[in-house]
């Protein structure tokens, strides 16, 4: 077996992060269950390109219960958990190649080794594994019966191959499930953003102003929890709807430019580039502190403050501290890459829980329709979105109602009135 993991020695301490994730993801168990009997993928080569978690490890697992031969490589050099990648290769077989801290060089490498299994089905997370398929592995394209994606900034990127006609197989937009952004990148992101900046710097929230950049599903659940943790939200937007949402939300709206002389804490979850840049720096206070949540790591223009900065140290583990020619500091925070993933943990495993039951629903759904799809972006069916949400409210404990058949009479109709 072919993997790159940092040492096959963190296992145990890998096996009991898996362990502790799995019991807040009672959905992916039960698809689990139900593929270990079935077994929809059996044979079915599946290459991931994943932040690999323990979150992610039982994604693996439940694909391999459905019988895949799935490997595993990380979608951002610094957010593996080397003790998960070694449980998955010494105790389940599964080949990883991934290392935290990797460098560019090391993270292509690894996507390209996960592209040498020669997969019918890709999953991603930033769309790196099918730019890959497309710029230099075209030979795969006949064998795969598909691809996924995971994230906001992936699935941009995939619908403007789309406009360039590129895209000769179908793709499913995992992101776009309603049982995935409007909990993992609201509620986890939020949540988890706060957790990264916390762990890397031991601030206090509260009485500190918090600027977000973004008021998407990220920049919501971000703001949210940073005033839940009463620090005075800011946000930034450039979309005038999202705007006045933030503004009748209760946040004070402003542009980056007025926000960045105020601003304590800067975090950037916009999926778009230098949103924090040169002109922004100049103005920030003493000790500013920045981080991104966005899936890649240009929303702070740090080669813009690396121009303005006379002296670099790194204070803590993900801290940076920049020092400017007139004395001031900004400090950032894990190069500018995803906070959370990075400085945390990633996403709490309950909310993974419902992301990856879409992806492993997807692979089956990919497999299953082999060559009946078109080769364009597709949602997941809206039953399947609300099959997960159902079962996530039963393992919640959570009960609702039914329609009964006059109220779905009265809906379905236009007669009845006052
Ligand atoms: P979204 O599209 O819902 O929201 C992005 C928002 O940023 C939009 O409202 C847009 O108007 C705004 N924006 C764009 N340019 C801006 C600028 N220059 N200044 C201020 N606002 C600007 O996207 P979503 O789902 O919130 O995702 C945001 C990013 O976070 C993406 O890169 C996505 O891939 C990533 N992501 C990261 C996660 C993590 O674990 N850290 C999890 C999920 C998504």
């Amino acid at each position: 077996m072919q993997y790159d993991v940092k040492d096959l020695n963190l296992s145990d301490a890998g096996a009991t992060r898996i362990e502790w994730a799995a019991k807040n993801m009672p959905v992916i168990r039960s698809i689990a269950q139900r593929f270990e009997k079935e077994k929809p993928l059996q044979g079915v080569r599946i290459s991931a390109c994943l932040h690999v978690t323990a979150e992610t490890a039982n994604l693996m697992l439940a694909l391999k219960a459905g019988g895949a031969e799935a490997v595993l490589c990380a979608s951002n050099p610094l957010s593996t958990q080397d003790d998960v990648a070694a449980n998955l290769v010494r105790e389940h077989q599964i080949p990883v190649h991934a290392v935290k801290g990797e460098d560019n060089e090391s993270y292509y490498r690894h996507i390209a080794s996960a592209l040498d299994h020669r997969p019918q089905i890709t999953m991603d997370d930033g769309a790196d594994l099918v730019t890959a398929v497309i710029r230099e592995r075209s030979d795969l394209i006949d064998d795969l019966a598909g691809s996924t994606e995971e994230t906001t900034t992936g699935v941009i990127r995939l619908r403007s191959m789309e406009k360039e006609g590129i895209i000769t197989f179908p793709v499913i937009a995992v992101n776009d499930s309603r049982t995935k952004h409007f909990f993992d990148n609201r509620y986890g992101t939020g949540q988890s953003t706060l957790d990264g900046i916390l762990r890397a710097t031991n601030s206090l929230f509260a009485g500190m102003v918090f600027v977000v950049c973004g008021y998407g599903w990220c920049g919501r659940g971000i703001a949210n929890d940073a005033r839940g943790l009463n620090a005075h939200v800011i946000v930034v937007e450039v979309d005038p709807i999202r705007a006045l949402e933030a503004a009748m939300d209760g946040f004070t709206v402003m542009p980056i430019v007025r926000a960045a002389e105020v601003g304590d804490i800067f975090v950037t979850a916009t999926g778009n580039k230098n949103v924090i840049r040169k002109e922004h720096f100049q103005k920030m206070k003493d000790n500013a502190i920045l981080a991104n949540a966005g899936h890649f790591n240009v929303e702070l223009d740090l080669p813009g403050l690396d121009e303005l900065t006379v002296n670099k140290r790194e204070l803590r583990d993900f801290v940076v501290e920049h020092e400017l020619p007139d004395g001031r500091r900004i400090n950032v925070l894990a190069e500018g890459r995803l906070i959370n993933l990075a400085a945390a943990e990633g996403h709490p495993a309950m909310v993974m829980d419902m992301s990856f039951a879409n992806q492993a629903l997807a692979a089956e759904y990919l497999h299953t329709n082999r060559g009946k799809l078109e080769p364009r972006i597709h949602v997941l069916p809206e039953e399947m979105d609300r099959e997960i949400a159902r079962l996530k409210l039963e393992t919640m404990g959570v009960q609702i109602d039914d329609l009964t058949d006059e109220q779905r009479q009265y809906l379905a109709g236009w007669r009845e009135g006052t």
